[in-house]
């Protein structure tokens, strides 16, 4: 039998995912290794394939590194820990995993919406606290009813969570880079005048530079008092100290957030706050859709190997090229 080729992997995966990936690659375990610059040089006259994803930042010089990489799979739908630019500079393609996540990552985000809005998670700790005993949990200033949802980022995911808060009732707004054609909701070409427009901003934009602190002041400043603000798309993308203000002067009603500028670490000023929701970054969390998006790393790296391309390759790296 010939020999399983290299894959450098920066973390690990879900152990199905790396037992089915051990069955077809010799896999070096980066973060286990005592000298890793020793262990990349070993294995740079061979390796080709490499995984990303969770926390790992594919950078620069992990990809010089590697010479002969042609393929890197990320595990998740977002790869703004790979640095594309340099990737792409040298052919090599990159993966990610759409679509398997979309209908998980937006149950969570409507879960997310509700439990900021009726404060779900702090009616529990109440109970919890003997509280109940002495009095009724007093009626939430949030409610869905009435409300209008401006969606930054009508994309794979957007429209998942556009077609679950048509159910609740919702009216729905969109922001994006463009008018889609297709679809009906009406369209924002800013940010501030979709947030003017509605009461409520569900985040799920992709991460990097070109969205990095685009919920600032001026759009908290337009949602107003009444305004919740869901973030479900990366922690990048909100300007935390700048919304921790607004959350504590009640210049907003109220945040739900998946996601934070540098997990696993969220800023003290946030957790202090009783008009909050913080999650830990569960979005696609549940065991059947972590199964599907290693499922499709493993599927796209041995589609390469096999010679039968990338099976989701990414914008920045489109196949055929
Ligand atoms: P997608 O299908 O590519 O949708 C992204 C949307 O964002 C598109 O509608 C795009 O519209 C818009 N967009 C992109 N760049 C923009 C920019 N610079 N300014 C304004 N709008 C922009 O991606 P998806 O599969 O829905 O995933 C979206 C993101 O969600 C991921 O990249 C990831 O960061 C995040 N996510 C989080 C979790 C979690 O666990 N919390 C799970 C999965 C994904 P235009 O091209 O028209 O601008
Ligand atoms: C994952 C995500 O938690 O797909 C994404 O972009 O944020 C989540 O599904 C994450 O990528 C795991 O590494």
């Amino acid at each position: 039998m010939s020999q399983r080729p290299d894959l450098a992997m920066p973390l690990p995966m879900l152990p199905d995912t790396m037992a089915a990936l051990e069955r077809e690659f010799t896999v070096h375990r980066l973060w286990e290794a005592s000298d890793r610059p020793a262990l990349l040089a070993q294995i740079a006259p061979t390796c080709r394939f490499a995984s990303a994803g969770g926390h790992a930042v594919v950078d620069r010089p992990l990809i010089e590194a590697l010479p002969k990489l042609e393929i890197i799979a990320n595990f998740g739908v977002g790869y703004d820990s790979v640095d594309t630019a340099a990737v792409a500079e040298r052919g090599i393609i990159v993966t990610n995993t759409p679509d398997v996540l979309n209908e998980e990552v937006a149950d969570l985000a409507m879960g997310l919406l509700l439990a900021t809005a009726r404060e779900i998670p702090q009616a529990d700790r109440y109970l919890r606290q003997g509280r109940w005993l002495k009095a009724a949990y007093p009626l939430t200033h949030g409610t869905l009813r009435g409300r209008t949802l401006g969606i930054v980022g009508l994309g794979r995911i957007g429209k998942a969570i556009a077609k679950r808060a048509e159910a609740f009732g919702l009216r729905i707004a969109y922001y994006g880079r463009r008018r889609q054609g297709e679809v009906a909701y009406p369209y924002y070409d800013s940010l501030v005048g979709l947030a003017e427009a509605v009461d409520t901003l569900m985040v799920i934009v992709p991460g990097g530079a070109e969205t990095k602190g685009m919920i600032d002041a001026k759009v908290l400043r337009a949602l107003g008092p009444n305004g919740i603000l869901i973030n479900v798309a990366r922690g990048s993308v909100v300007d935390e100290e700048v919304l921790a203000k607004f959350l504590a002067d009640r210049a907003i009603l109220a945040a739900g957030l998946d996601v934070f500028v540098d997990e696993p670490r969220v800023p003290q000023a946030l957790i202090d706050l009783d008009n909050v929701v913080l999650l830990p970054h569960v979005g696609s969390a549940s065991k059947h859709t972590r199964a599907a998006m290693g499922q499709l790393v493993v599927d796209n790296l041995v589609s390469w190997r096999d010679g039968k391309g990338p099976i989701t390759p990414v914008a920045e790296t489109p196949w055929p090229r």
